[in-house]
């Protein structure tokens, strides 16, 4: 069970690294600090999530309840996992009461959970993961396809990110292509009345991303997460009711 053995710190939310100050920058010692103080990273530690956007969702999934057992999800840009740490308890994939606590239900119906990202996602019970894999190749879709319950997904989750260049606006046009590049996705495998949770940052194009989405979902909400940090352009999008466009 990944209860048992999920590695406790991993990658950059990992306070033994953020002890290891020498040799840094002034820029990465002010990261280590912030990361240092941060109630979600902190919190994030305590509950075994692998990084702290685990809260981001968990606030997303508290209000919108998107994220039930039984459901089918897609995460794109799912590295190093923690949004797929949410899904897999909240949609019951491990086939455990919450993922974690190893208590088992059976009345409770399997979820599924694929990830995508272009790094390595570290192996996690419940979920199956489509590593060093772009979510934009149409190839990547047709594997979808192929590991999805019956090839199709109740949810699409995006919290997929360009490296950024630090020039804000190109940033944010690669990031609402990113985006829009997702509504092809959603024709390939979201089920009709299907949800899509995208991360975007905002900008020029943030109106014109959210016209799009309502081009094809039933409703589009822009939200602003609590645990997404306020001096951040990071915003997310929730699209519901898909209106599927295939015949
Ligand atoms: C902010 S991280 C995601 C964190 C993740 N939600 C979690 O909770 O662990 C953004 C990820 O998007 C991935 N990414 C960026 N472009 C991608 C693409 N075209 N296809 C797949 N993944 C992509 C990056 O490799 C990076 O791992």
């Amino acid at each position: 069970m990944w209860c048992a053995s999920l590695p406790r710190r991993l990658l950059h939310c990992s306070p033994s690294l953020m002890k290891k100050q020498k040799g840094k920058t002034a820029a990465e010692q002010r990261w280590l600090q912030r990361q240092r103080k941060d109630p979600y990273v902190k919190a994030s530690h305590a509950q075994h999530f692998r990084c702290r956007s685990a809260f981001k969702l968990l606030e997303i999934d508290d209000k919108f309840r998107l994220l039930q057992p039984g459901r089918s999800v897609v995460d794109c840009g799912a590295a190093p996992g923690a949004w797929s740490q949410v899904a897999v308890q909240r949609v019951n994939s491990a086939g455990t009461v919450d993922g974690f606590s190893c208590v088992v239900d059976p009345a409770l119906p399997r979820g599924s959970v694929v990830g995508v990202d272009l790094l390595n996602i570290p192996p996690l019970d419940g979920a199956r993961f489509l590593s060093s894999h772009d979510v934009t190749d149409p190839a990547t879709q047709a594997k979808l396809l192929e590991l999805l319950p019956g090839g199709r997904a109740h949810v699409i989750l995006s919290d997929m990110a360009p490296n950024a260049s630090g020039f804000r606006e190109m940033d944010h046009e690669r990031l609402v292509a990113m985006c829009l590049s997702l509504t092809d996705l959603a024709e390939g495998i979201l089920l009709p009345g299907g949800s899509l949770v995208c991360k975007y940052w905002d900008g020029i194009l943030a109106r014109r991303l959210q016209e799009e989405l309502s081009g094809v979902f039933g409703s589009v909400l822009t939200l602003k997460p609590n645990a997404s940090r306020r001096e951040s352009a990071e915003r997310y999008l929730l699209a519901r009711m898909y209106r599927t466009t295939s015949p």
